[in-house]
């Protein structure tokens, strides 16, 4: 194949090019002579068939072959060399070029890791590059996911951290693109970027815990100042990430919706990751007990504390303040009164100082569960000797009188 293609082609470029001005580049008639045949391959057996109709649509159709393969300008000899240099876009696109160096796809491939990271080809193909506005684009908001997904899909990367695109679809976000429709959802560029992905360890990430909340804000704007304000928003802002952001209370890729069940539930359990003794006592109650069950009509740490306004209560604007607890537990017990909210949801029964009532009523129950027992062990042991003596007595009495039947039978 390779040989009849290279005689026939040589053959007519020998009789062609005679004449012409040697610099003249090869345009690119000359080139899909070769390459328009759909069987062209290489000694290997791959393809390097172009379909000219695909790069004649393609945001580059106006350019010729040899501006991007661009070792070939000044040949003169067919058929070219096998191997040629990889295309380099810098030429056209520096900035997006000296984006992507900053990001991990780009790291990976310097550090050899064995798994390589994202090239420009791979997010937006070779021959039928499309502007992203184009929803036949790879990158086209609706398609982006699946192009991510290519790689960071549970069979590429398995384990655990590998099936992002797999819960992406099923997230808020993923429905509203791939159901909805809904170009304005977030897709993975809109949390990520698209050159600079970085990881989120990176500070500089769009997804380090300093930058989640304003990545969130850029559609989510009216939560984010609400955020901003409460102790979780100030305590990240000052520099300590231990405290809550957005995707702690809602994950990243499997944001579901704040009325789902399983997320109300989950966001308890949430909370009580960083406020260990807090879901302790609130366990105990009877609150606590029935969301464990897995019920939420009854009140979880959102109904009492809030949610992006959070604040401790010591401040007057707190859900939990002296000034707004009435309110708060009336939005359930309508005939809550301060009488009413003297009971504490984080009673602790351990806690003398806070709880006395509870903790010396607990020590009052442990108490008596040991003195139960105490009575009756005692009561058993003392009966012990008892019941062994009786019983001899009883059977020394029936071999007396000579029966014969065990008295198990009687
Ligand atoms: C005479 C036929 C012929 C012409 C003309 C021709 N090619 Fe090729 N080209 C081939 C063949 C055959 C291969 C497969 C090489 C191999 O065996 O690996 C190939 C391979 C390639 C490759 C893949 C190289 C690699 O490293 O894998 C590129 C890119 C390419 N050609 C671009 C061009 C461009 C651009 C032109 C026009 C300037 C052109 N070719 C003109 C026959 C031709
Ligand atoms: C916008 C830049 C660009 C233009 C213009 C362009 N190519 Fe390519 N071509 C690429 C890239 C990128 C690759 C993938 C390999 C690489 O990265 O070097 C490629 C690969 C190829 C290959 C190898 C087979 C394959 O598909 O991977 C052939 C053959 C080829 N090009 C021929 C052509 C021909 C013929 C033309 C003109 C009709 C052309 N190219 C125009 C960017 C371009
Ligand atoms: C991880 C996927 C990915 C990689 C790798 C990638 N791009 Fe992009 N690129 C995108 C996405 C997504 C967009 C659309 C961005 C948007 O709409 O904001 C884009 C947009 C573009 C644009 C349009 C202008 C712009 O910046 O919005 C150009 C040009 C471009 N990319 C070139 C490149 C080049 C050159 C490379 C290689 C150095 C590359 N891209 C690597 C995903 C990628
Ligand atoms: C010879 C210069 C040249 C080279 C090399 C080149 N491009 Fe382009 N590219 C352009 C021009 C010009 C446009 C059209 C810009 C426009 O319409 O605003 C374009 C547009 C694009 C777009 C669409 C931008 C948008 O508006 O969304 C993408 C994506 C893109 N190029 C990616 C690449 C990639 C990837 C490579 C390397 C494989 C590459 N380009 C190589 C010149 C080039
Ligand atoms: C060609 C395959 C490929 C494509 C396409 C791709 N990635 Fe990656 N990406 C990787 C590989 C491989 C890693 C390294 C994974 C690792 O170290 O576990 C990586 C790393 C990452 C990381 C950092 C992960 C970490 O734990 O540090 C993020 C974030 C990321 N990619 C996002 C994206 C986004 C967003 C897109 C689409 C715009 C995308 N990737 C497209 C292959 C790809
Ligand atoms: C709503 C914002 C958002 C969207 C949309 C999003 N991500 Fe993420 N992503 C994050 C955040 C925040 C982190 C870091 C925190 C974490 O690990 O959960 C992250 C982490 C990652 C990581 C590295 C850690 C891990 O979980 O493996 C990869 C890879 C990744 N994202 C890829 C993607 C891809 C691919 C898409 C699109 C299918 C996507 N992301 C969509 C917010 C988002
Ligand atoms: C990622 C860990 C984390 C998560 C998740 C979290 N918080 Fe916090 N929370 C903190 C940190 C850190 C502080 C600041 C403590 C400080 O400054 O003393 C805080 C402060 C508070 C305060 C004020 C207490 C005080 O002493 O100032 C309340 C009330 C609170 N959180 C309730 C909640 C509720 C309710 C949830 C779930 C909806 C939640 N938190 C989720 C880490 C977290
Ligand atoms: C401490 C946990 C927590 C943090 C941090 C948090 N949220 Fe929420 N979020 C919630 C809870 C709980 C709800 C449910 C509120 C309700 O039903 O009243 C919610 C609801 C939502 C909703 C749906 C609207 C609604 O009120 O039902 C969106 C959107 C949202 N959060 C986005 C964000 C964004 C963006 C951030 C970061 C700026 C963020 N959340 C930070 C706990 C949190
Ligand atoms: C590109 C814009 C965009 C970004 C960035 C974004 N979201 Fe969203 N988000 C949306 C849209 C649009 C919806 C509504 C989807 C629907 O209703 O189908 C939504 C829905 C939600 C919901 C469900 C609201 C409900 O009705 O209960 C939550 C929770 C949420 N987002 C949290 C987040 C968090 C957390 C982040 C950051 C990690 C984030 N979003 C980043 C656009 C975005
Ligand atoms: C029935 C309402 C209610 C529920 C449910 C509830 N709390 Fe509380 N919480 C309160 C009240 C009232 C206080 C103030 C008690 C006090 O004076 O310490 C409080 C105090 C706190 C404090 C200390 C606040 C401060 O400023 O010192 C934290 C942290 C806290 N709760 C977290 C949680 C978490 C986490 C959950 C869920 C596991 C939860 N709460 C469930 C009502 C509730
Ligand atoms: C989201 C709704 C909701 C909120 C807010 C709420 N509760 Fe409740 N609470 C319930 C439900 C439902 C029950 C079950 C009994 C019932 O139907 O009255 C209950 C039960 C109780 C009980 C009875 C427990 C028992 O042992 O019998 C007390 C006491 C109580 N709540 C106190 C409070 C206090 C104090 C507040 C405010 C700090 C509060 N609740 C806020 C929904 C709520």
């Amino acid at each position: 194949m390779r040989a009849l293609m290279s005689l026939v082609a040589g053959l007519w470029l020998a009789a062609a090019a005679a004449p012409v001005a040697a610099q003249t580049p090869p345009d690119n008639d000359t080139c899909l002579m070769c390459h328009l045949d759909p069987a062209a391959t290489r000694a290997n057996g791959t393809s390097v068939a172009v379909a000219p109709d695909h790069f004649g649509e393609s945001v580059h159709g106006i350019f010729s072959c040899v501006d991007c393969h661009e070792d070939l300008a000044a040949t003169e000899e067919w058929p070219h060399a096998e191997s040629l240099a990889r295309v380099s876009c810098q030429t056209c696109h520096d900035e997006s070029v000296s984006n992507f160096e900053k990001s991990v796809h780009f790291a990976l491939r310097e550090r050899a890791t064995g798994r390589a990271g994202a090239t420009c080809v791979d997010c937006h193909g070779t021959h039928d590059i499309k502007p992203s506005s184009d929803p036949s684009s790879r990158t086209y908001v609706l398609n982006l996911p699946q192009t991510c997904g290519t790689c960071h899909s549970h069979q590429q990367i398995p384990g655990p951290g590998g099936e992002v695109f797999e819960h992406f679809q099923d997230s808020v976000h993923g429905r509203g693109l791939s159901r909805s429709g809904l170009t304005v959802s977030a897709n993975c560029s809109s949390c990520h970027g698209a050159h600079d992905v970085r990881a989120p360890e990176d500070p500089e990430s769009r997804v380090h815990r300093s930058q989640i909340a304003g990545t969130c804000a850029t559609c989510h704007q009216g939560i984010d100042q609400v955020y901003e304000e409460s102790v979780h928003g100030r305590t990240v802002a000052g520099g300590n990430l231990g405290a809550a952001v957005c995707s702690d209370c809602h994950t990243s890729h499997e944001i579901l919706r704040s009325e789902t069940e399983a997320w109300r539930l989950d966001a308890v359990r949430e909370c009580g990751t960083c406020h260990v003794d807090k879901i302790g006592t609130y366990r105990d109650t009877y609150h606590g007990k029935v969301t464990a069950l897995g019920f939420t009509r009854i009140a979880t740490c959102a109904d009492c504390h809030g949610s992006h306004d959070i604040l401790p209560a010591s401040n007057p604007q707190s859900m939990i303040s002296s000034t707004r607890l009435v309110s708060t537990c009336q939005s359930c017990h309508p005939g809550a009164n301060e009488n009413f909210v003297k009971y504490d949801p984080h009673a602790d029964k351990h806690d003398p100082e806070r709880s006395p009532a509870l903790y010396w009523s607990a020590r009052f129950m442990q108490l008596l569960l040991a003195g139960v027992f105490l009575f009756f062990g005692a009561h058993t042991l003392l009966w012990f000797p008892r019941s062994l003596a009786e019983r001899r007595a009883h059977r020394r009495a029936g071999a007396a009188s000579g029966d014969r039947t065990p008295p198990a039978e009687e």
